[in-house]
């Protein structure tokens, strides 16, 4: 049989992943206004990360010789009362670096660092044609309920342990992590 012709590489312009720290704080902001414009606070998920605090080990960056070109974050969760759960996002590329498969670098990072902490599931609002690709699947409807209006079709979840199947039910910020400001 023969063999199917090898994919044609593309060059990719390099670039450094990194443990997102405090001094990336300015840059990640201006990136995320950049990529999502001012209609991000809006976003239902972003009822979840008020109050919430990210888990910093989980929280990735990209940065070229242009400057910070990615970055990834994730949030702690409660489903139906229960911890184990952690949301996904904001996930946002520099225009000049899309297609590099840097966020899903950037996704595999933190995913890796949550599966090590022992979280159960990784959830996310977003496209599933695109999410699919980083292991993301639609569950049955109604088996998480957001603080607020979303497509039910465009909660993704990514289960990390066979525990993972008994969650169900509505997604919270957990209290332990609320900030009192
Ligand atoms: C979506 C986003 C994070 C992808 O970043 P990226 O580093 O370019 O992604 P990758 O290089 O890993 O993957 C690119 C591939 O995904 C595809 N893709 C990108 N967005 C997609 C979408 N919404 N639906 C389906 N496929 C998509 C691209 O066409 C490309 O396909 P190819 O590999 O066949 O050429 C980036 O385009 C972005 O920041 N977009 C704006 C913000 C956003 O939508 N964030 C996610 C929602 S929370």
């Amino acid at each position: 049989m023969t063999e199917p012709p090898p994919k044609p590489t593309r060059e990719i312009a390099p670039y450094e992943l990194r443990a997102a720290s405090e001094v990336d704080e300015q840059d990640i902001e201006r990136l995320y206004d950049e990529v999502f414009g001012p209609g991000r606070f809006a976003k239902t998920a972003e009822r979840l990360r008020e109050g919430n605090q990210r888990i910093e080990a989980a929280c990735f960056v990209a940065s070229d010789a242009g400057g910070l070109v990615g970055s990834v974050q994730f949030w702690p969760l409660m489903i139906g009362g229960r911890p184990g759960g952690v949301l996904l996002g904001p996930l946002g590329i520099a225009p000049r670096r899309r297609g590099d498969g840097i966020a899903f670098k950037l996704m595999e990072a933190g995913i890796a660092v949550c599966a090590e902490r022992g979280d159960l599931a990784v959830i996310l609002v977003g496209d599933e044609p695109y999410y699919a690709r980083a292991g993301f699947a639609k569950t049955e409807a109604g088996r998480f309920q957001m603080p607020g209006p979303v497509d039910e079709r465009r909660i993704l979840v990514r289960e990390l342990n066979a525990k993972a199947g008994s969650l169900n039910g509505a997604l919270s910020v957990p209290r332990a992590t609320r900030r009192t400001s």
